[in-house]
C-alpha cells in the first residue's frame, strides 16, 4: 500500500509540470521555454532585478547597462548590443561571448530552435 501510495505521488509529480506544458499551448511556446531555461534567475518585469538583471527591454538594448542591478561580472559591456546574433551566441555558450561573466551555472541552451523560441519571446517583452 505505501509503495503504491509513493508511485500514485510520483506521477502525479511527473505529470503536473507536463500537462501545464500542454495547457500554455503553441503559441506560448517562447513563454515556456523562458520559464525552463531562464526565470529562476530572470524576471521581464521592468526593475525587476533578481540573480539576474530584468530582460524588459532587452532586445535592442546594450549589455550590462541595466539600471540599479548591481551584480555584473563587468565582462557585459556596452561593445555588446543584444540581438539575434549576440543573444543566440550567449545563450548557446555564454563564455564564449562573455569570458567571464557570472551568468552561471547557466550553461546554455543547446538546441537551435529552443534559443530562437526565447529569443522571440524576448523580443515580445522588448520596446513597450
Ligand atoms: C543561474 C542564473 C541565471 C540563469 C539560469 C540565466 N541567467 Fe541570464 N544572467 C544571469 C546573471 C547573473 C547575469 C549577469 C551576468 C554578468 O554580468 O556577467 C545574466 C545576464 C543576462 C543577460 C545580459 C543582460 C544585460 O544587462 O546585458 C541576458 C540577455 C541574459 N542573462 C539572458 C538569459 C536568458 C535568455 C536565459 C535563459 C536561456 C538566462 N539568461 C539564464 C543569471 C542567469
Amino acid at each position: 500500500m505505501k509503495n503504491t501510495l509513493l508511485t500514485l505521488g510520483c506521477l502525479a509529480a511527473l505529470a503536473v509540470p507536463f500537462l501545464s506544458t500542454i495547457a500554455a499551448g503553441e503559441g506560448d511556446a517562447g513563454q515556456v521555454a523562458f520559464n525552463t531555461h531562464c526565470r529562476n534567475c530572470h524576471s521581464t518585469k521592468p526593475d525587476d532585478n533578481r540573480l539576474g538583471p530584468t530582460l524588459h527591454n532587452i532586445f535592442g538594448a546594450k549589455a550590462g547597462q541595466v539600471k540599479d542591478f548591481g551584480n555584473y561580472s563587468g565582462s557585459l559591456t556596452a561593445d555588446i548590443t543584444w540581438d539575434e546574433a549576440t543573444l543566440d551566441k550567449f545563450l548557446a555558450d555564454p563564455k564564449s561571448l562573455a569570458s567571464s561573466t557570472t551568468m552561471t551555472p547557466f550553461a546554455g541552451v543547446p538546441e537551435a530552435e529552443q534559443r530562437k523560441l526565447i529569443i522571440d519571446f524576448l523580443k515580445t517583452q522588448s520596446n513597450s
